[in-house]
């Protein structure tokens, strides 16, 4: 009798586990599925908007060339992932080009030229930029406003290593 409802309850568990295996297929895996959303590419983007800031004040330009590299790359993946997006009215590429393309090669210039009263000009610059694609966005400027950062976050990097 035990015996009995031994295999009994066995059977029922194995039965239970391959109706809910079934009833529960994972979702394949595709590249949709690792597609980053914009507000985790904007996340990024706004850490290396930052990390630029302290590298240009500690003249480690050849970090604030790194991290103004990693910002371009961040964009292009906006225009890739997201060439269009609900929060705005115009394509990304021409929104990028618009508020972005200007301030980042003139950022660039001034951290090749390593020229920090210059690189201050056109972070100020950048900055506007990143404001300026976020007032003709439809969540309103007054919400999501990017300034100059005061205070480091990145305790573990040393930024004048250089
Ligand atoms: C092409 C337009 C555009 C440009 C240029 C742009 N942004 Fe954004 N940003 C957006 C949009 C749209 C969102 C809202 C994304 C979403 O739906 O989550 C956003 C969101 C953000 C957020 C909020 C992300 C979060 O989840 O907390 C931050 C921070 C941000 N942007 C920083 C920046 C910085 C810094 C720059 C400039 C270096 C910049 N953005 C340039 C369009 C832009």
């Amino acid at each position: 009798m035990t015996k009995f409802i031994f295999k009994k309850s066995v059977l029922l568990l194995v039965g239970t586990f391959l109706i809910s295996g079934c009833a529960s297929e994972p979702a394949p895996v595709t590249v949709e599925s690792f597609k980053p959303g914009l507000g985790e590419i904007m996340s990024l983007t706004a850490m290396r908007h930052a990390k630029i800031w302290f590298a240009g004040q500690a003249e480690n330009w050849a970090l604030a060339a790194y991290e103004l590299d990693e910002l371009k790359e961040g964009f292009e993946d906006a225009e890739l992932f997201h060439p269009t997006h609900k929060h705005l009215k115009l394509p990304m590429k021409q929104l990028i080009l618009a508020t972005m393309q200007q301030p980042m090669n003139a950022l660039e210039k001034a951290v090749e030229a390593k020229n920090l009263i210059e690189f201050n000009k056109q972070y100020d610059q950048l900055t506007t930029g990143c404001n300026a694609c976020h007032q003709m966005a439809d969540f309103g400027f007054n919400v999501n406003v990017v300034i100059r950062p005061n205070f480091n976050p990145f305790s573990n990097q040393n930024f004048s290593a250089h």
